[in-house]
């Protein structure tokens, strides 16, 4: 069944939409939208071998003619060299300004095609074709388009909504289990941050969607983007309520970072976070331990990491806490639950009150 989530933004408003066989679908919702006739396709060797003569063949069915730009797989690969290499590509393939950058992969094709797409003549149409769980269920949708820059990860970028989304669960079939239990980490922060019914539906369906049943997971993604797009919708360009989207990431940010990218998934890393603002919140007495409890199990559930590691310096660390976007004015920010369903963002926060030399043996990346 296709399910269609509605995110109201004005004149820059768009569909969410999610289901089974969309990629041979796509040329369809791209005549809709009237966009023009040339596609600049962005992806990766990887995911292109596994989905790109589908897509393509259904946009040229549709009258398209598409040019396909592939980026190296990686992280690594999301700068501004490769955008620079896309905007060449664009240039070869006569893109105009009503022509279509549409990013076919995971959060880092949906990034960088993004900030390519906003950038190249002052913004051309952006389709996102996510084709992970995490780019399913939080980059492809909210705008949010960045490279990274030696000094930082997304430091270099813009908000930029795209015109459609699709994403086609079957594409998740393939996706190693690692991805799939990362992107589930992004879907339990739903639950945590907004609606207490979800994540007690996550605590009684995770092995089945550990089990890639379909039915579980559709739901989980549509409940998952309808949630993205209230926040992006009262909010769209993080002047406040948005950061609630951020909760688990200062932490986890910190370790991406200080293990440089290279140890940890991102969702891995918001598990950690997650567990941490947990145990924080509780410490501050804002949060009942048995909720805390709750938010740990569901992601043990998941076979997610919890744990900060053995061996990381914890005044590193606290220093990253200072640089994160939401810790203005030299003050620790943190997004902390104050029950299962609810957050807060709580600034001022004491270095005392963090209990991150804690370790423990849970450590399994
Ligand atoms: P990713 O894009 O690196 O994809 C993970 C791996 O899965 C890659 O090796 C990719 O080739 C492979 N892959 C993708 N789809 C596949 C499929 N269907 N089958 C088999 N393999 C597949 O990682 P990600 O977790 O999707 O995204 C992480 C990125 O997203 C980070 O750069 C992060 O900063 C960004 N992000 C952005 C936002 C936002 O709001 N814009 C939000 C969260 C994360
Ligand atoms: N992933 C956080 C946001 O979109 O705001």
């Amino acid at each position: 069944m296709i399910n269609k989530v509605d995110i109201k933004l004005g004149r820059r408003s768009y569909e969410i939409i999610t289901g089974p066989g969309l990629l041979s679908r796509a040329g369809e919702y791209l005549n809709e939208l009237g966009l023009g006739k040339k596609v600049l396709l962005v992806s990766n060797a990887q995911v292109y071998k596994l989905y790109g003569e589908i897509l393509k063949n259904s946009l040229q069915n549709s009258g398209f003619t598409t040019a396909a730009a592939i980026v190296l797989d990686g992280e690594e690969y999301k700068n501004l060299w490769e955008a620079e290499k896309l905007y060449n590509a664009a240039f070869g393939a006569g893109l105009d300004r009503n022509c279509p950058v549409l990013a076919l992969g995971g959060g880092v094709i949906g990034d960088l095609a993004g900030f390519v797409a906003s950038t190249y003549m002052r913004g051309v149409p952006l389709v996102q074709v996510p084709t992970t769980l995490l780019a399913q269920v939080d980059s492809s949708v909210g705008g949010k388009v960045a490279v990274n820059h030696p000094r930082g990860k997304n430091i270099i970028g813009s908000f930029y909504q795209p015109g459609i989304v699709t994403a086609d669960l079957n594409v998740l079939e393939s996706l190693p289990e690692r991805e799939l239990k990362a992107g589930m980490a992004e879907v339990i922060k739903y639950g945590i941050i907004y609606d207490a019914s979800f994540f007690a539906w996550l605590e009684e369906n995770m092995d089945y969607l550990l089990n890639m049943d379909y039915e579980a997971l559709a739901y989980a993604v549509e409940k998952s983007c309808r949630i993205k797009a209230r926040v992006v919708e009262e909010d769209e360009t993080e002047k406040g309520m948005r950061a609630i989207l951020n909760f688990g990431h200062t932490v986890g940010h910190a370790l991406e970072a200080l293990t440089e990218y290279k140890t940890y998934r991102h969702g891995e890393a918001v598990a950690i976070g997650m567990t941490a603002a947990a145990r924080l919140a509780e410490n501050m007495n804002f949060l009942s331990s048995s909720d805390r409890e709750r938010i740990i199990e569901l992601l043990l559930k998941a076979k997610l990491p919890v744990e900060i590691p053995t061996g990381l310096n914890r005044e590193q660390l606290i220093n990253c806490f200072y640089q994160d976007k939401k810790s203005a004015s030299g003050k620790l920010t943190f997004v902390l639950p104050v029950k299962i369903g609810q957050v807060e963002i709580v600034k001022d926060i004491k270095e005392e009150n963090l209990l991150f030399n804690q370790v423990s043996a849970h450590n399994e990346v």
